[in-house]
């Protein structure tokens, strides 16, 4: 590299004007960049808020339909649905995940009906058909890697013929993409996309999420530190993320984001495949305290925590900010 010396070199020469700084910028977002997390709920003309993130409900389908509409006149070309279910849905071994009539699919159906072109991502996993709200089956307080995966593969299963665009596992449980992948080829959904969530950490930036779909006020004291990654660990992640794209994962996730945004970096530098992040409910919640106290700037502190985690070498973004900053990009506002 050739040495730079003042005056010769002026850095702030370039950070004149906007329209400069514009021109030099390495990151951009776009519309295009972002995932909605929905959340959605069984009934009618439901629209219920979720208190630990302010500003994010729950919606039933039928309103769901007025969000994704909402979603496409922003821009935004794809979302993540996340059911809640009542309490009497859900049992010790997440039976209705294994159910084609489960509130999901029927979500994705109708979803699909009106908006074809939108791409639905479902999660795979147990958490929101389980009484304990833990993402497997659990048998003397140990959540069973081989029997999960039995009942991941039919669930993905499931997912896809209800025909959302691209499963997502979420669990964590060791070989359960290559379990998918196999079984998705055997029944014809040879395009299906695998978006792993390879490189997911016990995270304590998921609590608002639990209150959102009814899962954790029971998970015990170690959480899902048995199956979810140590925020310790970095060389970890390479296996997790090295192991899912062996299986059969064509994209890969980096969760949370903001404090792993060396994580995703590392991914990016060393695989091939697309590395997304998710700015989990804690991300958001945090965010939203500070703004709604007036002690960050909101539209300001949004936009710089989303494009941080671009800048870090997501290709997309998965967050409850997508509509609001996709109507700001879109009026040129930021
Ligand atoms: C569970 C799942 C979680 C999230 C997405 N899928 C929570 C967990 O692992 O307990 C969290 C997302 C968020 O916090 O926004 N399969």
């Amino acid at each position: 590299m050739t040495t730079r010396k003042f005056p010769a070199t002026r850095l702030r020469r370039l950070r004149r004007t906007s329209a400069i700084r514009a021109i030099i910028a390495e990151t951009n977002l776009a519309p295009t960049d972002l995932i909605w997390p929905l959340f959605v709920i069984d009934g009618e003309n439901q629209i219920q808020a979720i208190s630990s993130m302010p500003g994010v409900n729950r919606y039933s389908i039928d309103q769901i339909l007025v969000q994704c509409s909402l979603a496409v006149q922003l821009g935004i070309q794809m979302i993540a649905l996340f059911p809640k279910l009542e309490s009497d849905k859900k049992d010790t071994e997440g039976s209705d995940a294994l159910n084609s009539g489960t509130l999901i699919c029927r979500c994705v159906r109708e979803v699909k009906k009106r908006f074809p072109e939108l791409i639905i991502i479902c999660d795979v996993a147990l958490d929101p058909y389980t009484t304990n709200g833990h993402d497997g089956v659990i048998k003397n307080d140990i959540i069973l890697n081989d029997l999960t995966n039995e009942r991941l593969v039919k669930q993905a299963l499931i997912l896809a013929q209800a025909g959302c665009d691209i499963v997502a596992p979420s669990d964590m449980m060791d070989g359960r993409i290559g379990q998918i992948r196999g079984a998705l080829e055997e029944n014809g959904f040879t395009d299906m996309i695998i978006l792993s969530y390879a490189a997911k950490y016990a995270s304590a930036f998921y609590g608002p999420f639990r209150e959102a779909v009814g899962a954790g006020n029971l998970l015990g004291s170690s959480g899902k530190s048995s199956y979810q990654m140590d925020p310790r660990n970095s060389i970890e992640a390479i296996s997790e993320v090295s192991l899912d794209i062996g299986e059969g994962a064509d994209i890969v996730i980096v969760k949370p984001a903001m404090p792993y945004l060396d994580i995703i970096k590392q991914v990016r530098d060393n695989f091939s495949v697309p590395c997304f992040a998710y700015q989990v409910s804690g991300e958001y919640s945090m965010l939203m305290a500070a703004i709604e106290n007036g002690w960050l700037s909101r539209d300001a502190a949004i936009f710089e925590s989303v494009l941080g985690i671009k800048r870090a070498g997501a290709s997309a973004i998965l967050t409850y900010f997508a509509p609001l900053i996709a109507e700001k990009l879109n009026a040129n506002q930021i």
